[in-house]
């Protein structure tokens, strides 16, 4: 993308482990703006929070600090390169929660009252009658509870007409089209004022209001303000840059309080309206939203673990079409890998890098810019026109067109080498020319097809680079460069060739082992193979030891505390291979899903992994540390 602009995500809830969908989001935002600010973060207020932790025995600001971890470890992972993460707990977001309050409140936006309504806690928010599907909040399916209390209220109604007109006024505000009428087909209906505080008998766990200490701020008029806390407004200099361009992505969950609360909010303080709100559908798995509370959760890094960082990414933003609901499948993923990146794109590298070897000693050859258009001189123009078509479809945040778009001309380009059939040419004269230029410009093509790619998938796009002799730390994907032919320098000498996507042979259990077709003959001492999803119903954690005591009248064991996000006891036959205060700190694999059983009448949760090592048992421990209940794959 060419001009830069401020893209977020939504601060994720630090009630429950980072997925798939989470994943999903950021990585969209990471594709979509390697030239500009990003921001994400979490979202650590409120009850379902405050719950979440006492469900766990932590206070919430441990807890909140362990999750928040969670989410800020993982995006690393999946190379995305946010350029901020904010958490609502910093002090300097909540210092200017306050003043927007504070603001608003003085210019009489804001009123107390009473109100009586029903509550879903899941979502922290009160919904009116209409909005229940047969009388259940739709996200949750549980019924909301009936809530009565005194509150303060921001009179959103005063703003309703001002919104309809913004919305109709610019028509992708919020895009694709059909959030934008969801959102104009609520406001036909008056406008509740919204209930902006919680009172702390009921909730402590928030941003006090700066006008009535016995209150919380409501945890969506706070963690809103995320995207201008996290810019250093008011007088911050991003703040300035970036907010006059902002771009917000959600998924059609938080629609409303992105677009509905959140404009409004913005105009009753005074601050310009953000540019977009980017809404997309949700990874369903069989037709139920992914997420914690229905327990169907797709992990991330498991998937990346398997089948490589970029075959995920590119897999999540070819296979949803942008605003739609899309069902996650994993055979779906490996016919992606094995059609689009091992014979599209990979084959299509190899081809081209390797008679670039057989012809020409691996050196880029002169191109013939007299020959007459033969055909396969018709590349240049359909390069261009995906590099214009791939901008135009990036721009409104429609990956799937744009990566169509790629794919149009990787396949024009593996056609090309089947109807110029340059091992036909090599016998000299003319055809020498001809020669030359065909592998020219499919060099020239893949210069290209990398740099597209970069966004999507960032390591194969550099690898490219590097194999074509060029620099991968360059800025090789802007577009001004890729709108340009002909820059490939004749001359260069390619580096040694290494495959990019090794198929994935389906006949195996797929994740096992991707990209090798047979498994290796079994040692006799080794226990009958199992297949991946025996493999999988074992849920190994990471575990940190916090106390160790011997259990007494054993000789072997040992009675361990163990805190793996939640705490534990496992009795464990290690007492001749360690002392119990030589353990206390130690991070070590469980087994938690064992059945619990009896041992020396204690109840062991679990099992520790250990090797046996003549004499005595070796734990299994890590060599760097890992958050505590951490998956082990
Ligand atoms: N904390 C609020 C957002 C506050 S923003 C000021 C919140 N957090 S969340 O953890 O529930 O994240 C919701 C977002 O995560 C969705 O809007 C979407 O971006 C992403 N997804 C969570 N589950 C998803 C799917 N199953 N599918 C696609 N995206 C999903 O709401």
């Amino acid at each position: 993308m060419t001009t830069p602009f401020y893209i977020t995500t939504p601060i994720y809830y630090v009630n429950a482990r980072p997925h798939l969908g989470h994943a999903y989001t950021t990585i969209i935002a990471d594709v979509a703006t390697r030239l500009t600010f990003f921001l994400t973060g979490t979202d650590e207020h409120g009850d379902k929070i405050f719950q979440a932790a006492e469900k766990e025995g932590l206070n919430p600001k441990q807890y909140v600090d362990k999750i928040s971890d969670l989410f800020r470890n993982l995006w690393p992972e999946l190379n995305i390169g946010n350029n901020h993460f904010i958490r609502t707990t910093d002090p300097s977001h909540m210092a200017i929660v306050q003043q927007v309050l504070s603001r608003i409140h003085a210019s009489g936006d804001i009123y107390f009252s009473e109100y009586k309504g029903l509550y879903c806690f899941g979502c922290e928010r009160f919904y009116t009658e209409r909005e229940l599907i047969d009388g259940k909040c739709p996200d949750h399916e549980v019924e909301p509870k009936i809530i009565k209390e005194s509150n303060y209220f921001f009179k959103m109604s005063r703003y309703q007409n001002w919104l309809i007109e913004h919305i109709q006024h610019n028509p992708d505000f919020i895009r694709p089209e059909r959030y934008r009428n969801e959102v104009l087909a609520f406001l036909k209906e008056p406008l509740e004022d919204l209930c902006i505080s919680r009172p702390k008998s009921r909730i402590s766990w928030g941003i006090t209001l700066p006008f009535d200490k016995d209150y919380v701020t409501y945890v969506w008029f706070d963690a809103l303000l995320n995207y201008i806390s996290g810019l250093g407004y008011p007088d911050g200099k991003l703040f300035k840059t970036f907010w006059p361009v902002a771009q917000h992505i959600v998924a059609k969950d938080i629609l409303k309080p992105h677009g509905i609360y959140w404009p409004i909010m913005l105009k009753a303080a005074g601050i310009p309206i953000y540019k977009h709100l980017n809404v997309h559908g949700y990874w369903n798995i069989d037709q139920s939203k992914m997420s914690k509370s229905l327990g169907n959760v797709v992990e991330p890094l498991q998937l990346k673990n398997v089948y490589g960082l970029d075959a995920f990414r590119f897999f999540l933003m070819r296979d949803m079409v942008f605003g739609l609901d899309s069902n996650f499948n994993e055979e779906a993923l490996v016919q992606r890998i094995n059609s689009d990146l091992a014979n599209d794109l990979g084959n299509l590298v190899s081809r081209v890098l390797s008679m670039t070897r057989k012809y020409f000693k691996s050196t880029i050859p002169e191109p013939d810019t007299g020959l007459v258009d033969t055909g396969w001189m018709e590349l240049k123009s359909t390069a261009m026109a995906a590099v214009t078509d791939f901008d135009k479809q990036m721009q409104v945040f429609a990956f799937h067109k744009g990566i169509l778009a790629i794919w149009e001309l990787i396949s024009q380009m593996n056609k090309t080498i089947d109807t110029a059939a340059p091992w036909n040419l090599v016998k000299g004269g003319n055809q020498q020319a001809e020669l030359k230029t065909v592998i020219y410009n499919l060099l020239e093509g893949l210069r290209i097809v990398s740099g597209l790619i970069y966004p999507i998938m960032p390591d194969t796009a550099q690898k490219i680079q590097r194999q074509l002799g060029l620099d991968p730390e360059s800025r090789f994907y802007l577009i001004e460069k890729l709108k340009c032919w002909g820059i490939t320098p004749p001359g260069l000498v390619l580096p040694a060739f290494d495959p990019l996507f090794p198929r994935i042979e389906t006949t195996s259990k797929p994740a096992a082992s991707p990209g090798k077709a047979e498994a290796p003959s079994p040692r006799s001492d080794i226990k009958p193979l199992i297949t991946f999803d025996d493999f999988s119903k074992l849920d190994l954690r990471v575990a940190t030891i916090v106390h160790a005591e011997a259990v007494p009248k054993s000789k072997k064991l040992l009675k361990i505390e163990i805190d793996m996000g939640e705490r534990r006891t496992i009795v464990s036959g290690i007492s001749e291979s360690y002392r119990p205060e030589d353990l206390t700190g130690l991070q070590v694999v469980v087994v938690a899903n064992l059945k619990p059983a009896k041992l020396m009448g204690i109840i062991s949760q679990g099992m520790l992994l250990a090797a046996d090592t003549d004499p005595g048992d070796s734990l299994i421990t890590l060599d760097r540390n890992a958050v505590p209940g951490s998956s082990v794959n």
